[in-house]
């Protein structure tokens, strides 16, 4: 369902840089405009090396804004104004120079002090080429910008124009608009208001002595794009939160870090009870050392060391006993193989009234990435396959679905 309706009326600054992916630009703003948006141009220097600002404020009807004043009336553009107008800000294509610009606060054009000012959402698709992308530079920068509570519109790989392939394609402008009207959507739907939802997210850390455990990869990246989309919608969040290096956004959200699969029982049934809606998207450790040495294991004088390992609580399976009617409790699953009947198998098992099947077969998708693919499945089979998409929209996907019938 397209949701192009929730840009009516809003107003849309349209940060555009100097990359070969301006061009793209022309129609990313005749997309808003044909949604009923209005939409003001802010463009960096370079970017009119690539795209005329003719074209952009015909297709706009507003003037395009490049320079802090025009030179022949030497009147003022107020990038502070524009933030206070702005209900988003999308920057397409942000090149590395203006993200780095961006995430170190580096205000030497138009476009970075209105970005700096905008006190409402940032979206930032960037495009570049596959080696500048790759480059840590460019991740740490992404990173701060996410930090900052931006939405990064992932490039695709593809054909890029310096002739290479790889990862640096900006988004479709189809799917830049779609990202942004989601982003509205969801705002304007406050169909969780008043309910409570618990959430986890994250790995457990399973200690075998003070300085080494048992863990795994899993970032918390779905789990904690999961609370996002229940606060944006209205409801008021617990997180139970494994070992992971992320922060949260929405004052609606009470996370509740612990490291242990018992510690996130624990924090899990004192929470259980309140919430109209669970969702279990930490990946526990399946076994934790029986015993916890509170001495390092040395490695001279030891024998080599047996790890005798016990069965953890299951958590899912724990409130799944403890639901009452009208509880909504979800699970994941990550299968390798027979998918759908082993994730049918755990949802019968546990007692959940879905299950999220993470998909081991898409290239991007599951531990560590910022996109995933997936299948929600009820005891009635399937109910939605979710294409790979970023883990925010794939979040919105989810409760979208498991809150229909609710
Ligand atoms: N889960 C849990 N507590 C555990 C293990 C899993 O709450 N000790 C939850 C996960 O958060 C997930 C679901 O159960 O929602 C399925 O997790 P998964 O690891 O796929 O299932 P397991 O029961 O561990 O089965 P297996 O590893 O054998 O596939």
């Amino acid at each position: 369902m397209s949701n192009l309706s929730a840009l009516q009326g809003k107003h849309i600054v349209l940060g555009i840089t100097g990359g070969i992916a301006a061009y793209k630009s022309a129609t990313l703003l005749r997309l808003f405009i044909k949604a009923g948006a209005e939409v003001q141009v802010v463009m960096t220097p370079s970017a009119k090396e690539f795209i005329t600002p003719v074209t952009l404020s015909a297709l706009s009807q507003k003037p395009v804004v490049s320079e802090f004043f025009t030179a022949n009336t030497g009147e003022w553009h107020s990038h502070v104004d524009l933030g206070l107008w702005a209900d988003c800000m999308v920057i397409a294509p942000a090149t590395a120079s203006t993200i780095g610009k961006m995430a170190n606060g580096v205000a030497d054009n138009m476009l970075v002090t209105t970005y700096l000012s905008a006190k409402s959402q940032v979206f930032v698709a960037p495009a570049m080429d596959l080696d500048m992308m790759a480059h840590p530079s460019t991740t740490r920068n992404i990173e701060s910008l996410k930090s900052y509570g931006n939405i990064i519109i992932e490039p695709q790989s593809g054909f890029l124009a310096s002739g290479l392939t790889g990862k640096g394609r900006m988004e479709e402008p189809e799917n830049i608009v779609e990202v942004v009207a989601d982003f509205f959507a969801s705002r304007s739907d406050s169909s969780l208001a008043g309910k409570k939802v618990l959430v986890t997210a994250g790995p457990t850390y399973e200690k075998i002595d003070p300085v080494r455990f048992i863990g795994n990869y899993s970032s918390g990246k779905m789990g904690f794009a999961l609370a996002e989309e229940c606060a944006a919608r209205g409801a008021e969040v617990t997180l139970v939160a494994g070992p992971v290096a992320l922060t949260t956004h929405h004052p609606s959200i009470r996370r509740i870090d612990v490291e242990s699969a018992r510690e996130m029982l624990d924090a899990c049934t004192a929470s259980f009870p309140d919430a109209e809606i669970a969702i279990m998207c930490a990946a526990v450790a399946d076994y934790r050392p029986e015993q916890m040495t509170d001495k390092k294991i040395k490695r001279e004088h030891t024998e080599v060391p047996t790890l005798r390992l016990v069965k953890n609580p299951d958590i899912a399976a724990t409130l799944g006993k403890a639901k009452r009617p009208g509880q909504v409790l979800v699970g994941f699953a990550l299968e390798t193989d027979n998918e759908v009947a082993n994730a049918v198998e755990k949802l019968e098992r546990k007692n959940l009234d879905y299950i999220v099947l993470n998909s081991m077969r898409v290239a991007g998708a599951g531990f560590g990435t910022d996109t995933n693919a997936v299948s929600i499945i009820s005891p009635q089979g399937t109910v939605k396959d979710v294409p790979l998409m970023s883990k925010d929209r794939v979040a919105g996907e989810i409760i979208t679905a498991i809150t229909q019938k609710n």
